[in-house]
């Protein structure tokens, strides 16, 4: 990516949310279906900058939880804050503005089939009714963030699956939002591609210092995003030197609708709790 480029990223971020406050704050948060609890309250916050990493067995309600960030749910009790605003009790129309601050890639990168990957990525921008010059523009420079401007004109049954997610990660990123929610981003991926996808998710954090939820089934990926940063000159993440860890990035684990671990690096792989030290090892 040129650098450019990556200042567009920056200046467009610039209206982030209020530096002071988390980004994202949970509390008490319960919910359930089919009067099966599934999270049960669930209190954590994330701050401005911050990568945080959500683990947890499969079915333990890590999509749901957000699901409920973005309001596509809505929690049975407790309050859920997001750039400051309740988000609970909102009505469909601010929910709509709120997503448009907001980034989402699904599970299954969620492409539209009969649509190419320049309409895909500018899903959002033709909702918005951004001029077509405009919005192609941007679709371009999306694409080049994650190095498949050559893809523009193909459809999903052409793509990879690791095509995929970069497109559903340039779609997400295309309207430089203030939060980002990746669902699980390298699920079903072979491991030499599930790294080129983590490394486009520290290059946006590094870049664009984009908040950020993450799911993943790979703690190799949260490994990798921990321990490395995006050097813009040399076009590639990079080990931090002297074994160092970002600091922005932490990490929630969830077991049976609770949360188990809620915190740094560090203190998930010092662990003595037996049940986490097992879940990790
Ligand atoms: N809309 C829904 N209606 C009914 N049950 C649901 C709904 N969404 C999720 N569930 C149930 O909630 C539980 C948690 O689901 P969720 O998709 O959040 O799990 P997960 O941790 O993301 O799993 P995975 O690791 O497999 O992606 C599951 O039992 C699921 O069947
Ligand atoms: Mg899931």
């Amino acid at each position: 990516m040129t650098e450019e480029l990556a200042s567009t990223s920056l200046s467009l971020n610039e209206s982030s949310a209020d530096s002071t406050e988390p980004v994202v704050v949970y509390e008490d948060v319960s919910i359930g279906f089919d009067r099966k609890p599934v999270l049960d309250n669930i209190s954590f916050k994330v701050q401005p900058g911050e990568t945080r990493i959500i683990l947890g067995p499969a079915g333990c309600g890590k999509s749901v939880l957000m699901k409920l960030a973005n309001g596509l749910l809505c929690p049975d009790s407790g309050s859920i804050r997001v750039f400051g605003q309740e988000i609970t009790t909102m009505h469909e129309n601010d929910l709509f503005k709120l997503r448009s601050r907001i980034g989402m890639v699904f599970q299954e990168s969620a492409l539209f089939d009969s649509l190419s990957v320049e309409d895909n990525v500018a899903y959002r921008l033709h909702e918005d009714r951004v001029p077509e010059d405009e919005a192609h523009k941007r679709v371009v420079e999306a694409l080049q963030f994650v190095e498949l401007e050559h893809a523009i004109a193909k459809f999903p049954s052409e793509l990879s699956g690791g095509m995929r997610r970069r497109v559903s990660i340039a779609r997400a990123i295309i309207s430089s939002p203030d939060l980002i929610l990746y669902d699980s981003p390298t699920g079903g991926l072979d491991p030499i591609t599930s790294t080129t996808i983590i490394e486009l998710v520290v290059k946006q954090r590094d870049v664009s210092h984009t908040t950020s939820l993450l799911i993943t089934h790979r703690l190799q990926d949260a490994i990798v995003l921990a321990r490395n940063r995006f050097n813009l000159k040399a076009g590639k993440m990079e080990l931090i030197s002297d074994n160092g860890i970002d600091d922005s990035t932490k990490f929630l684990v969830l077991n049976e609708g609770k949360v188990v671990f809620d915190g740094a690096t560090k203190a998930l792989v010092h662990t003595t709790d037996p049940w986490l030290k097992e879940y990790i090892s």
